[in-house]
């Protein structure tokens, strides 16, 4: 569905950045542009930039960026489509229908037909359980007590012993070997050719918070090894910013978030009508999706196994959540393994008894490590309060941290005074909790030499952006080729055009691309950081600095393609008298 671009100009300007962003992020105004906590990494002070005038958003922290389409694609997960849609809906612009036709097609991104792969793939699996062939994937989940409903809710499927029936399936309706294995369904062998990844196995679509399918887990029957074999990280597949069950939990609307270990325990929660909860995605719980859970709730139940590998992964998902500005509560499980179990063998009530009952991750952390110390011996006993008094000083909110040290002297019987003494004693030595101070710069070093030729490129298109009334001094310079990036030199072409018109519009320049990966790539475009300089002298350097060096790296490109075009000989001599000239000219920018 491509619209034309007028009409996503108009979406664009009917929806202000700040605007939108306000209802997801909460921003504060401070000088030109508004800073808030970055949505897309985990921080503890703002590196995330609002610019009305600009309309663009930027972290200095992860380098995000782009205009508004860019964030609600970033934050929903859409596609550009997608997020014009939404913001049309929400500024009442009517879009017209759909249409397709071949040569709109071709222009489908990877991304698109990635996602059609594996929705067409889950559907294969589907079915292949409900068949014949799928007999024993089928009593396999029913034994496991998952009901008909369940099993279709969660769109669980079976691929067979054959080795390659997916790979001959998706190829008869057309899908590529490539596309195939890009998507992780199949890998390819000398021997044996394309086949597939996943063989006798129950399969576990795994879809991201609008349903679509990204990835799959697929368990073994039985024994065997490995229990779970998961879908490698592709472009639509990135376990560290998915959760397994987020499409069911985004909507459940309670205030907390279950979050298990397995796919079949968050299984097992839903068809006991706990819909809120979900489960990393085979790897161990991040940043990411601390992040991604902060939109939907404020506390976050862990429900991890009940063994010493879950207390230690709940351990460090406590830490998580806490760098993050989440509650989190452990759920107790004993005597059971882990909820799935719990549920069979005690059923929804109890569950939710211990989930009212679920402990407050502090004291939670603090039981876990007593068992580290001998409580009988006042020896450990002393080295288990210090711990502990260490322990509190993490707490940087000074009322918090007095709650904190009353409820744990009450619970181990440690004289409030005391606790609190030894607190202000560590306190002084080590210091208390700080926010984390902002980082410098979000342009992070790279060694890279193509860094060093792309990095003058940016700093020339900012300062335009930022000081259009430079652009006349240096337009006899500078043409959109000296830009060598190929995504730079279709900014250039339109930030030089909107500039000789005198209508700059960086926000407008970033729709050009639909693809969210050049949309970020454009925002840094734009938001370059430039040296603050204090005199005019100065600033006219810099300036001057960044020109020589975009001119002088477009004419070493040029160079280097002297061997196979002839023509471009001419091109270099005058572009050398140009560079040439341009070093002994002092550019004024007053
Ligand atoms: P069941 O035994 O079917 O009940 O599994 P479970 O859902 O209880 O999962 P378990 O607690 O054994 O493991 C938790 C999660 O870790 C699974 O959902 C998988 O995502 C992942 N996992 C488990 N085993 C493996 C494995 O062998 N390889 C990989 N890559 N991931 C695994
Ligand atoms: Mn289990």
């Amino acid at each position: 569905m491509y619209y034309p671009d007028e009409l996503i100009e108009e979406v664009r300007t009917k929806n202000d950045i700040v605007d939108v962003i306000s209802g997801y992020v909460r921003i504060q105004k401070k000088g030109s542009s508004y800073f808030g906590l970055c949505p897309f990494h985990n921080e503890k002070s703002p590196s995330f930039s609002v610019s009305q005038s600009k309309q663009m958003f930027y972290c200095f922290g992860c380098g995000a960026g782009g205009n508004v389409f860019t964030f609600v694609m970033q934050y929903e997960n859409y596609s550009f489509q997608e997020a014009v849609k939404l913001l049309a809906e929400r500024a009442g612009v009517n879009l017209p229908e759909a249409e397709y036709n071949e040569e709109i097609r071709k222009r489908e991104s990877l991304r698109t037909r990635l996602l059609e792969v594996n929705k067409e793939a889950a559907k294969y699996f589907f079915y292949q359980l409900r068949s014949e062939r799928g007999q024993a994937g089928y009593q396999y989940l029913r034994k496991r007590q998952l009901s008909d409903e369940t099993i279709k809710k969660f769109g669980l499927g079976f691929a067979n012993v054959t080795s390659n029936d997916l790979v001959q399936y998706l190829k008869s309706k057309g899908y590529e070997d490539r596309l195939i294995t890009e998507a992780g369904l199949a890998s390819f062998d000398e021997k044996y050719g394309l086949h597939d990844k996943f063989w006798n196995r129950v399969m576990f679509p795994i879809q991201d918070s609008n349903h679509r399918v990204i990835g799959f887990g697929g368990r073994v029957m039985g024994d065997g090894k490995p229990k779970y074999l998961n879908s490698p990280e592709t472009m639509i597949f990135d376990k560290s910013r998915n959760l397994y069950g987020l499409n069911f939990a985004r909507t459940a609307r309670t205030n907390n978030i279950i979050l298990c270990e397995g796919y079949m325990d968050v299984i097992a929660m839903h068809q006991a009508g706990f819909t809120q909860a979900v489960a990393s995605l085979g790897t161990s719980f991040t940043a990411g999706q601390a992040n991604l859970l902060r939109r939907y709730a404020k506390e976050v139940i862990l429900a991890y196994d009940s063994d010493g590998a879950g207390v230690n992964a709940a351990l460090r998902a406590i830490g998580i959540l806490k760098e993050v500005g989440l509650t989190g509560k452990v759920l107790n499980l004993e005597p059971y393994k882990d909820p799935d179990e719990f549920m069979k063998n005690l059923g929804r009530e109890a569950f939710e008894e211990r989930l009212n009952k679920a402990e407050n991750s502090f004291f939670f952390e603090l039981r876990m490590l007593q068992r580290e110390y001998d409580l009988s011996d006042p020896e450990s006993k002393t080295k288990f309060h210090r711990e502990i008094a260490r322990k509190l000083c993490g707490f940087s909110e000074e009322v918090e941290r007095e709650n904190y040290i009353e409820a744990v002297a009450e619970k181990y019987h440690i004289g409030f005074d005391n606790l609190r003494r030894l607190v202000q004693t560590y306190a002084a030595q080590t210091g208390l909790a700080v926010p984390a101070s902002r980082p410098k710069s979000g342009i992070q070093k790279k060694s890279d030499p193509m860094e060093n030729k792309r990095k003058p490129q940016r700093l020339l298109l900012t300062w335009l952006v930022e000081e259009p009334a430079a652009w006349p001094k240096i337009k006899k310079y500078i043409s959109p080729k000296d830009f060598t990036e190929d995504l730079y030199q279709k900014i250039a072409e339109k930030l030089f055009a909107d500039l000789d018109a005198g209508t700059l519009n960086p926000a407008a320049i970033i729709s050009l691309f639909t693809d969210e990966e050049q949309q970020r790539e454009a925002a840094l475009v734009f938001n370059t950081k430039l040296v603050e300089l204090d005199t005019t002298a100065e600033k006219e350097k810099a300036f001057h600095d960044i020109v020589l060096a975009v001119k002088r790296n477009s004419l070493d490109y040029l160079s280097g393609q002297l061997g196979s075009d002839i023509s471009a000989l001419g091109k270099v001599i005058e572009g050398k008298k140009a560079l040439e000239e341009l070093s002994k000219t002092h550019i004024s920018l007053n």
